[in-house]
């Protein structure tokens, strides 16, 4: 056959079918190459977040609606979490909340079918719910201690064995995020908070993260956890007036403390298929704090 004979039929009968084989594969299989954007994107994925009705929680379901999934928002307060819902579906996000105390079994299993009902399954789940209590350690009440260990400790793991025995086991997927913070990776300094409790349970979701992330990753579920230094919010309102904005910022090598928008992209770095690698970590947002 002469070299400029020109595509043949018969080539084409055989190149066309293979072509769209190879097509059907690429668009089939996972560990091809995918957009930095669709690394990103949670189009069509659902995430349920505790604590979404107000300060980091709802920081973190605008950046997970932003980019697509569905939300269902939990916390206790009705009227917080229908302003919150309203303000995330003004901005075209379909969220819907349902109010339940975290710190309660019961509540947490009427949660756990309530969010099953209306999202399906539970793609992501953000354990940000909790509390802390201000009191020298030789004098914290037991009931306070009780109270920040039954949320903070007690309810992620309830919640979480919970979302992944029921969705993500049996669907081989998942993304657990915990929001520790960086009292849960150090104590605190002479003449600062105490808050003896607060800081043991955060250490225990540190390595609740990393356990977790042990026993699940066979089943296709990272679980990682960001540790905030200082946001604004309604739990540092108190501390952030006693010690000053500034005084406190002074720590950060980056000389602020965290605002509006610094936990988005740490949050879908580990909510999204950017972070399918990454199991077991601790990432602290916090200016650099826990660096120096
Ligand atoms: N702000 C910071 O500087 C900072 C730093 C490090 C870590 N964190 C962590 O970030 C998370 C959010 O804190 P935040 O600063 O955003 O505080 P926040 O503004 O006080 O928000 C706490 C959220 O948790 C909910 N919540 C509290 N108790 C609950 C319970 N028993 N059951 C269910 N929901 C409950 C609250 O709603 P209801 O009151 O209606 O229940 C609210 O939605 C916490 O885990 C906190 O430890 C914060």
């Amino acid at each position: 056959m002469p070299a400029d004979a020109g595509i043949q039929p018969v080539w084409l009968v055989l190149w066309i079918p293979a072509c769209a084989g190879m097509t059907r594969d690429w668009l089939q299989n996972p560990e091809d190459p995918m957009s930095i954007r669709q690394l990103f994107d949670l189009t069509g994925r659902t995430a349920l977040i505790t604590g979404g009705s107000r300060g980091l929680g709802l920081q973190i379901a605008e950046a997970l609606g932003e980019m697509g999934a569905r939300l269902v928002l939990s916390a206790r307060k009705a009227d917080e979490l229908e302003a919150a819902a309203a303000l995330l579906k003004a901005s075209g996000v379909d969220a819907s909340w349902i109010a339940a105390d975290a710190a309660q079994p019961d509540d947490l299993a009427r949660l756990v079918d309530g969010t099953l009902a209306r999202l399906g399954h539970v793609d992501i789940l953000i354990n940000n719910a909790g509390a802390t209590w201000g009191a020298p350690a030789e004098d914290h009440p037991l009931d306070a201690w009780d109270k920040v260990m039954n949320l903070n400790v007690r309810g992620t793991f309830l919640l979480t064995q919970a979302i992944g025995k029921r969705s993500m086991i049996p669907r081989r997927s998942g993304r657990i995020v915990i929001i520790a913070s960086i009292a849960g990776l150090r104590g605190n300094a002479p003449g600062t908070m105490k808050t003896l409790a607060y800081n043991t349970s955060k250490g225990a979701l540190v390595n609740f993260t990393r356990a977790l992330a042990g026993e699940w990753g066979p089943y296709g579920i990272t679980v990682n956890a960001l540790a905030p230094g200082f946001f604004p919010s309604k739990m540092t309102r108190g501390v952030l007036q006693q010690f000053g904005t500034d005084k406190l910022a002074e720590r950060a090598p980056l000389a602020r403390i965290g605002a509006e928008e610094d936990l988005k992209g740490a949050a879908l770095l580990f909510a999204s298929d950017a972070g399918r690698h990454i199991t077991g970590q601790i990432l602290a947002i916090d200016g650099g704090v826990t660096a120096v």
